[in-house]
């Protein structure tokens, strides 16, 4: 198994408690063995997400010092604007707090534009269809009255088969999912990449282009998703033909050559702790009317809820994160972390995806039913062996039917460890990897969780359960 040495040294520390299985036991009690009620600082390794917990380099951190805090026209706006037209040569710049700000400011806009224009009936709800749409996502989909529609290929729900583009459309759904709906009722079609539900999975070009066509013949616009955009060029670079010497650069912009517009999450590939953006290829009067929502959502048209020198650290972690020697030591560590866990008979979905190894709890706690989740379990069972924090992705997260109130039953009860960048060593990963392939040797020793207190919406964040 090959690791691919850092290729950054450490400057700066950042001193972590260590704690005994006895003191976790009992912090994990009275989070009510819910890691997200955990303290941070009762946390060894921290992977409930690779969002906004990145560490800055010394430029970005010497470009904090380089803000322009005027209320409008910031001279970080413009180095931001840039960098967007470096990597997407996409002409419009709406700088927003993070990804979902993006999305709040876009979605309307769209479905304005939609009735508009292409006069979608008022009685048919509008629909946007994506291989997967993120959590805040389908939100904000549903919060302005359309529908999200995920078509994702099948491959991915299989999660022991190798295949390399567990990220793509299915091209035939899509086709389906329009002629259902009906063109003029399809607000836009979001491609996400990579597609982070169904594992931090690839987009292959080839997908990405034919999803263009079928959008541009049918009238419809597409959206790029691009919380984790280097990572996916960086897969394209390594797995599709024909991609071996083209630079992480041109990919870039040959993928968003394959869209119209971008909102982003920049807590991820671009390296900050905060930020995000909308951008626009040629649209203007798109544009006109996204930022007439940004102002009272996110503030000015040129900061968008940012400091100047957040958008300053934000255009130079643009630059860092598509850096080849960066992203071919991102993905070797996450993919070595994978590939000790297969070695040592731990399932996940495989490939390992770009920013995290979901790990298959459904197979490694098999005496523990959907509605007792399985996945929660072994999260509690890892950060009482280890002290590292993961993150459910299945029936906890599922919720419950809004009309029947029965529990659903999530099709996959994952285990999602989320791989900071630039934090962890790759003798951490060994670290986590060690301890989870103890626990699940051990998978009968734990027990299912029934809920102490069930919050109605999003529970997975507040709720307190209790070991049966
Ligand atoms: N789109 C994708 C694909 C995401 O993964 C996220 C966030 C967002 C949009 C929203 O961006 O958090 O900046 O508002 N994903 C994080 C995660 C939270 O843990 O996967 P945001």
């Amino acid at each position: 198994m090959k690791r691919i040495p850092e290729p950054f040294r450490i400057k700066m520390v950042e001193p972590i408690k260590m704690t005994t299985k006895e003191y976790r036991r009992k912090a994990l009690a009275e989070a009510g063995y819910n890691p997200f009620a955990l303290k941070s600082e009762d946390v060894y390794i921290d992977l409930l997400t690779d969002s906004g917990t990145g560490a800055m380099s010394d430029n970005q951190w010497a470009g904090l010092m380089k803000g322009d805090e005027a209320y409008a026209g910031s001279k970080n706006f413009y180095n931001l604007k840039d960098a967007v037209h470096h990597f997407f040569r996409y002409e419009y710049l709406i700088p927003t707090h993070q990804g979902r700000g993006a999305e709040q400011i876009l979605f309307p806009a769209l479905l304005n534009r939609q009735k508009e224009i292409r006069g979608g009936g008022e009685d048919t709800q509008p629909v946007f269809i994506s291989n997967y749409h993120f959590d805040t996502t389908a939100a904000h989909v549903e919060l302005n009255g359309a529908k999200a529609i995920n078509v994702v290929t099948e491959k991915a729900f299989d999660t022991t088969t190798y295949y390399d583009w567990k990220g793509d459309f299915d091209l035939e759904k899509l086709e389906a999912a329009i002629a259902e709906h009906g063109a003029k009722n399809v607000a836009a079609i979001i491609t996400t990449v990579t597609c982070n539900s169904s594992g931090g999975q690839p987009v292959s070009l080839a997908n990405m282009r034919a999803v263009y066509e079928i959008a541009q013949k049918n009238d419809i616009p597409v959206v790029i998703d691009s919380a984790r955009y280097c990572e996916n060029a960086y897969f394209i670079k390594q797995r599709e033909e024909g991609y071996a010497d083209v630079s992480v650069t041109d990919i870039i912009r040959e993928m968003y050559s394959y869209g119209d517009m971008l909102t982003m999450s920049a807590k991820k590939d671009p390296l900050v702790n905060i930020g995000g953006m909308c951008a626009i290829r040629e649209k203007k009067e798109l544009f006109q009317a996204v930022q007439t929502l940004c102002v009272p959502m996110e503030g000015f048209v040129t900061y968008g809820g940012l400091a100047g020198r957040d958008m300053e650290a934000l255009a130079r972690g643009m630059h860092e994160g598509a850096d080849e020697d960066f992203l071919s030591y991102r993905i070797g560590q996450v993919k070595y972390l994978g590939d000790r866990l297969v070695e040592g008979g731990v399932p996940i979905q495989y490939p390992t995806g770009g920013h995290a190894v979901f790990v298959d709890a459904k197979k490694i706690m098999t005496h523990i039913p959907g509605h007792q989740f399985p996945a929660q379990a072994l999260i509690n069972a890892l950060y009482i062996e280890s002290g590292v924090r993961a993150v459910e992705i299945g029936s906890f997260l599922l919720g419950r039917d809004p009309e029947t109130g029965e529990q659903k039953e999530s099709p996959l009860e994952l285990m999602r460890l989320t791989i900071p960048r630039r934090v962890y060593t790759n003798d951490h990963m060994d670290y986590i990897a060690d301890a989870l392939i103890e626990v699940a040797k051990n998978a009968e020793d734990y027990k299912g969780f029934d809920f102490e207190y069930e919050p109605p919406v999003l529970r997975h964040f507040t709720a307190r359960l209790k070991p049966l």
